[in-house]
């Protein structure tokens, strides 16, 4: 187990979810513990707060263990690594199939959604949620596909995380990762 591993982690996410329905259920308490993952509830929230380990050890890059069980089809998640948005992103089967249109060879920063995703965990798309122009944070299930809308200056993202209407020019950045099992990851 990794350092991190040693500590029981929990990471307060925000989601985001499609814009036509705005809800309480925008917000999500995603917890992780090194050994069994913690329900997600808002409710929860005191409790997993207190438990959050220290800020000093989640800057200094420790890695994060994020539970992708509570995480919907369709929902994009935000957590926070290295003081850094982390989207992750439960794609389905239509956003897929759209990352995976042949087009890839013309896009402003070409990449085949193979390249964007782990083998086997389709489904899952992990991005670091900064916009690759000036840093602003792009917005999830906005603009024309199926992605990300940057507010900033109108960049646009695919469901691969890909850039497809600049000035962004270059696709959303992935993080190094790693599934500990089918719905438990490991960032950093
Ligand atoms: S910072 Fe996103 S488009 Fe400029």
């Amino acid at each position: 187990m990794g350092r991190a591993g040693t500590y029981v982690k929990e990471l307060a996410v925000m989601t985001a979810m499609p814009a036509a329905e705005p809800t309480r259920r925008d917000f999500l308490y995603v917890a992780t513990a090194s050994a069994a993952a913690i329900g997600a509830a808002a409710a929860a929230w005191p409790l997993l707060d207190q438990m959050n380990p220290d800020a000093s050890t989640i800057a200094a890059g420790a890695p994060i263990d994020v539970d992708l069980a509570p995480i919907a089809l369709g929902q994009v998640v935000k957590v926070f690594w290295r003081s850094k948005p982390i989207f992750i992103f439960h794609r389905t089967a239509r956003q897929i199939a759209e990352a995976r249109a042949p087009d890839w060879h013309d896009l402003p920063d070409p990449a085949p959604d193979s390249a964007r995703v782990k083998a086997g965990h389709e489904q899952w798309l992990v991005v670091i949620g900064i916009c690759t122009h000036l840093g602003c944070i792009p917005i999830a299930h906005q603009g024309n596909y199926d992605g990300w809308f940057c507010p900033c200056h109108g960049s646009q993202y695919d469901s691969a995380g890909r850039v497809r209407v600049g000035p962004a020019p270059n696709n959303l950045y992935l993080p190094p990762y790693a599934f500990l099992t089918e719905r438990k990851i490991r960032i950093g």
